[in-house]
Formats: C-alpha cells, structure tokens, sequence
C-alpha cells in the first residue's frame, strides 16, 4: 500500500467544521462553533492562518446545516472595505483583506449528518484526491508565540520522513479516555516513531500519554480504511482507528511539536485561549494583564464579585 506519493507536498487542509457544538448551545444554535472568536478572529481563521504560514494552497471545508458564514467570512466583503476607507480606517481595512481567500482556493464539501470526524474527513475524498494532505481541527488553537506555526513545524518533519506525520503532546493519565493515545516504538529529536494509536482508552490501558492534538499529515490511503464506516468510541467514524490501520504499512511518525494547545471546543479552554490570544495583542495586551492581575488580587481577598471595578 506504500505508494510514490508518501513524499507529495502537502498542498491540501481539510476543516472538519460540521459538528454540532453542543458544549456551547445556546450560542451555537444558530452560529457555528468555528465562528465564535479567540481574541479578533474566529477560530476557523486561526487554523487558517496556520495553514496558510505551512504552504497550504487549497482548503477544503467539510460542512453540514447551519454552516454558511464560514464560507462568507472569507469572501470578498467590498461595501465593508468602501465603508471602511471612507471612515480612514486602514488598519481595520488590511485585517479585512488578511481575512479574504484568493479565487480558487476555497473549497466546500457537505457531510450530511454529523457521525464523527472519521466521517467528515472521508466526505473530504473526491476533493483531496490521490495525494497526501493536512487535517487541522478548528477548535484546538495551538499558540506558538511568534514562532512556526505547528503544522509548519510537522511539514518540516514530513519533508524528511515522508509517509505520515501527526502533533501529539502529554495529558494526565487519568484524562487519557477523553483522546487519541499513541503507541511509541522509538524516539529521536522531537520525532517519534509511532507502533499503536488507541482511540480514547481508559487510563490503565493506555499505551502512553501522548494524545493526537488535531494536527495531521495523512496519506490518501486512509480513505481506504475511513470508507469502511466502522463505528469505534462512542458509535462514532473514528480518523484514529483508520490512522492505526495504516501503522506498519507506511511511516508514521509524531511530533512534540513547540507552543501550547488550546482545547476552544471547550468552555474552559475557550476562555483560556482568549485570556492566552489577548495578553498577546499589540493593541489591547498590557490592559488585559492589569486586569487579569487585578482579578487575581480580588479571588485571593476572598472576593466573590472580581469583575466588579
Ligand atoms: P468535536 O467533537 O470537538 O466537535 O469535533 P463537536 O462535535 O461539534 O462538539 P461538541 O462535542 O458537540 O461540543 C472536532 C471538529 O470536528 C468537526 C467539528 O465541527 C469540530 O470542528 N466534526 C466533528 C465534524 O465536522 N463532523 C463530525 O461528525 C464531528
């Protein structure tokens, strides 16, 4: 099953964006979870911007009902822009134009009932065709502080080891049933050699406690093993269990990549990302570090009020 293609250029993202976002209803009723902002963007331009910085040349966005506004964010907006310049507003007019797609580049497929990730990436198939390809999830944001993006650091791998590439990082044992765990045969550098991938397994059965963070470099094989539609943890299509098919038959390697995860699909970790994105920004950073600050002295007074001023 190895094929010439194990070395491609990674030209292609897929964007699962079609699940329903529960853990945020009732703001994702109606918006898309991959809408809702980290900072001054939604989340899906976060992970667009990675790609964009790791060569990305096509994005392919796999949708479902409800999910429109995410084509529109990144479509030309010309009465926006004219608005805009009238009001001399051109830092606001380059943020704007940051956020277009080119002609071309932009590319939707419909996954029809949300049945798992597994699924939406195999809805993905037609578009990607025979090369290999990237999978970004929008809802984890990974910061990296003004240094390579993480999918720019796994092409880098990937352009030396070919086959396929994923970004894993450590978890708490006791929190190893909530993710992708993987099974490593041999490390050197930041690049693990990969034996097992077990889907969400219970603590005592987990082979490490590395977790598969939403990064992927994948070969077009596993579309082979994703059009079985076999149903794994929680009667989900699951990308983990037609990865480790691919285990032993072509490279697959993982990376610790460089920066700090942000799991935004959640509330916790979606205010964390916001808090981490702010104290970042030119603009608005030092106010929002005072702030923090100040809440902290009031939660360590005993306060219960902490955004009172
Ligand atoms: P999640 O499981 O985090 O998203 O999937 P979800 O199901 O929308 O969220 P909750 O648990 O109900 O709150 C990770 C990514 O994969 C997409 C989601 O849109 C999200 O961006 N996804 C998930 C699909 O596109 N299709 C699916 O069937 C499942």
């Amino acid at each position: 099953m190895t094929s010439q293609n194990t070395k491609r250029i990674i030209r292609k993202a897929v964007f699962p964006v079609a699940g329903l976002g529960t853990r945020f209803l009732p703001a994702t009723k109606v918006m898309p979870k991959e809408m809702l902002p980290i900072n001054d963007r939604p989340l899906i331009q976060h992970v667009v911007d990675e790609a964009r910085e790791a060569g990305i040349e096509e994005f392919i966005f796999v949708t479902g009902r409800h999910k429109n506004m995410l084509e529109e964010h990144f479509d030309y907006q010309p009465e926006l822009k004219s608005t805009l310049q009238k009001r001399g507003k051109d830092d606001m007019i380059a943020k704007v134009e940051y956020s277009e797609m080119p002609a071309g580049r932009l590319f939707t497929t419909r996954q029809p009932r949300p049945l798992g990730l597994g699924h939406a990436i195999w809805c993905a198939k037609k578009l990607v065709g025979d090369e290999p390809f990237a999978v970004l999830l929008p809802d984890v944001l990974i910061n990296n502080q003004g240094k390579a993006g993480c999918l720019k650091q796994m092409v880098d791998i990937y352009n030396e080891t070919g086959g396929n590439v994923i970004a894993v990082e450590d978890v708490p044992r006791e929190e190893t049933f909530k993710y992708g765990i993987v099974d490593v045969e041999s490390e050197k550098g930041d690049c693990m050699t990969i034996k097992g991938l077990v889907e969400k397994p219970a603590p005592e059965d987990a082979p490490s406690t590395l977790s598969a963070i939403g990064r992927y470099i994948l070969q077009p094989e596993v579309f082979e093993h994703l059009a079985a539609f076999e149903k794994g943890a929680g009667g989900e299509i699951q990308l983990t269990d037609a990865m480790a098919k691919l285990i032993g038959r072509q490279p697959f390697n993982a990376t610790r990549f460089a920066g700090k995860s942000y799991d935004s699909g959640s509330r916790l970790g979606f205010i964390q990302a916001n808090l981490a994105y702010a104290t970042q920004d030119d603009e608005i950073g030092e106010a929002v570090k005072l702030l923090i600050q100040n809440m902290a002295k009031k939660l360590n007074k005993g306060e219960i009020n902490v955004a009172a001023e």
